[in-house]
């Protein structure tokens, strides 16, 4: 068990490329945090760091209580389960998930023990005595993590373990790998490019631009208040409509109407030197047909009209898209970006099309003019320059004129950070790790059945790999992938030191299969 503090760490590689620029970020002891951002802004860098596959070029870090900077692999207890979690082919899932301990000379009862109880928890008993080939991709990650927890670590770190899963398997895979954290009670640093995911598994998520932190906070925190543009962007499905909107007369000039500013808003976004021309956000569900909002609510909103384009009704839920004259549109680095990154391919961020969530009470229907309310309570405003949350920083700084004393001057000079307002990226740990007391040994070993996956599922690619790798070539350079991944975390070869020295270990271990590389967006392409 360890609480991980990274304090001010920065990562240049020898190209030059700035891949982590000044991340700070106290993770606590127990704490399942999730770092996450779109491909290539700096997730597994940190991660690497961490785990001491990377060396660190400034900033200092440090693992229950003790830096550990110059520490290797070995010796920061820590394991690690990547994307391409390589099994030995010719090994039993027992041997497998023994491996490490064998390398450490641990005695063979204590071995079997180890292993069968981490079967237990990740319901592989009846798997022990087969090979990898004969699994399915799920049983695979299983024993992959399996590996991980034999080792009674003080810290996983997992590099998107499920992104060779198909769609129904990661969910459920998600949840297996939710309630094992639990179960285990250790610290968790998980990294993912996939919101959705990070927003089920994380007691904290950390986000990602560009290698800067952007924001540190619960799942609550990134929904309800981004900091700026790209956590508002990044964050939530379908994605946050942005809007042009122009501040004239103390209302918000929108495509959907103009919307009253509150005394308080406006003088806040005035003293804040706010720009009169801003991007306005409104989450899909601030939405509503008109017909079905009450009397009492109506004035705390406006109700404009749109021809509705599409409406999809996924039963539990009515989705309608209009367009809404917004040829000038809205114009962010922020926004260009989130609609270049794949992982966000569906979201409402580039297009002028702006998509509201109805109550399924809604009798609207496809190509006709509807009337639609909005909640004007609660929309972001936002500075197209800086990517600024304004109308978060007004409350936070409404608040604190309340409160007292203000420090107005340094919060609104303060530009040149992407996070601004004081609740912002400080990666402070919450004082109490929801995790670590959320009843360990609450579920029975049998609920982490994943159930449903039959041997006849083993994907192609996978069969393939092992059926290869059971050749003797492919064999041993299988088997060097995994003494470096394996190495460096039980760190009990020579192998894994020597491939951990020279910071290349989790490439070659994620190298291993050209689809780690794909979908991690790696160095190497
Ligand atoms: N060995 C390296 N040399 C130079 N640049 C690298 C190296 N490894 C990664 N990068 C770059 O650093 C940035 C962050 O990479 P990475 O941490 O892998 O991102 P993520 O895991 O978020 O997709 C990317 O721009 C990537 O191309
Ligand atoms: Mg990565």
């Amino acid at each position: 068990m360890a609480e991980i503090v990274l304090d001010h760490i920065t990562k240049r590689f020898p190209d030059g490329m700035l891949a982590v620029n000044d991340v700070n970020l106290n993770i606590a002891d127990g704490e399942f945090i999730v770092l996450v951002g779109p491909s290539g802004s700096g997730k597994s860098t940190v991660l690497n760091m961490i785990a001491g596959l990377e060396d660190i070029s400034s900033g200092e870090l440090l693992i229950g209580g003790k830096l550990v900077n110059d520490k290797s692999p070995k010796d920061r207890d820590i394991a690690m389960v990547f994307q391409s979690y390589a099994l030995y082919p010719h090994m039993t899932v027992r041997e497998n998930m023994g491996f490490a301990l064998k390398l450490a000379k641990t005695p063979k009862d204590v071995i079997n023990q180890k292993v069968e109880e981490a079967a237990r928890i990740l319901d592989l008993t009846q798997h022990l005595d087969r090979r990898p080939a004969n699994l399915s991709g799920g049983q695979r990650q299983r024993v992959a993590m399996g590996r991980a927890i034999v080792r009674d670590p003080a810290a996983f770190l997992m590099d998107e373990p499920l992104s060779n899963l198909d769609a129904k398997l990661r969910v459920q895979t998600r949840t297996e790998v939710s309630r094992l954290q639990r179960r285990l009670g250790t610290t968790m640093v998980y990294v993912t490019h996939d919101q959705t995911e990070a927003m089920t598994l994380g007691d904290r998520l950390a986000v990602l631009r560009n290698g800067v932190l952007q924001q540190v906070g619960s799942p609550e925190d990134m929904y309800g208040r981004p900091v700026n543009l790209f956590v508002a962007g990044f964050i939530g499905s379908p994605a946050m409509n942005f809007l042009p909107g122009t501040v004239e007369d103390g209302k918000m000039r929108t495509p959907l109407g103009d919307i009253p500013l509150h005394d308080r808003l406006r003088q806040a976004l005035e003293q804040a030197g706010a720009p009169r021309d801003l991007i306005v956000g409104i989450r899909p569900e601030n939405f509503e047909d008109a017909a079905l909002v009450s009397a009492a609510s109506r004035p705390e909103g406006i109700t404009f009209h749109a021809t509705i384009d599409v409406l999809e009704s996924l039963g539990s839920d009515v989705f309608v898209y209009f367009t809404k004259e917004l040829a000038q549109g809205v114009d962010a680095a922020e926004l260009q970006e989130l609609a270049a990154d794949s992982g966000r391919a569906e979201a409402g961020v580039s297009g002028d099309t702006v998509v509201a969530r109805l109550d399924t009470a809604t009798t609207i229907r496809e190509g006709q003019d509807a009337e639609l309310w909005v909640d004007a309570r609660a929309m972001h405003l936002f500075d197209p320059g800086t990517g600024r949350n304004l109308s978060l920083e007004a409350a936070v700084r409404a608040d604190e004129t309340v409160a007292g004393p203000t420090n107005l001057a340094s919060g609104a000079a303060d530009t040149s950070q992407a996070p601004a307002t004081p609740a912002a990226a400080t990666g402070q740990a919450p004082p109490s790790p929801g995790s670590a007391q959320a009843g360990p040994g609450q579920m029975a070993a049998g609920e982490m059945a994943a159930g449903g996956m039959a041997a006849g599922e083993t994907a192609a690619g996978q069969t393939a790999a092992g059926e290869t790798a059971a050749g003797e070539t492919a064999a041993g350079g299988m088997a060097a992938g995994e003494t470096a991944a394996g190495g460096m975390a039980a760190g009990e070869t020579a192998a894994g030191e020597t491939a951990a020295g020279q910071t290349a270990a989790g490439e070659t271990a994620a190298g291993e299969t050209a689809a780690g590389e794909a979908a991690q967006g790696g160095g190497a392409t």
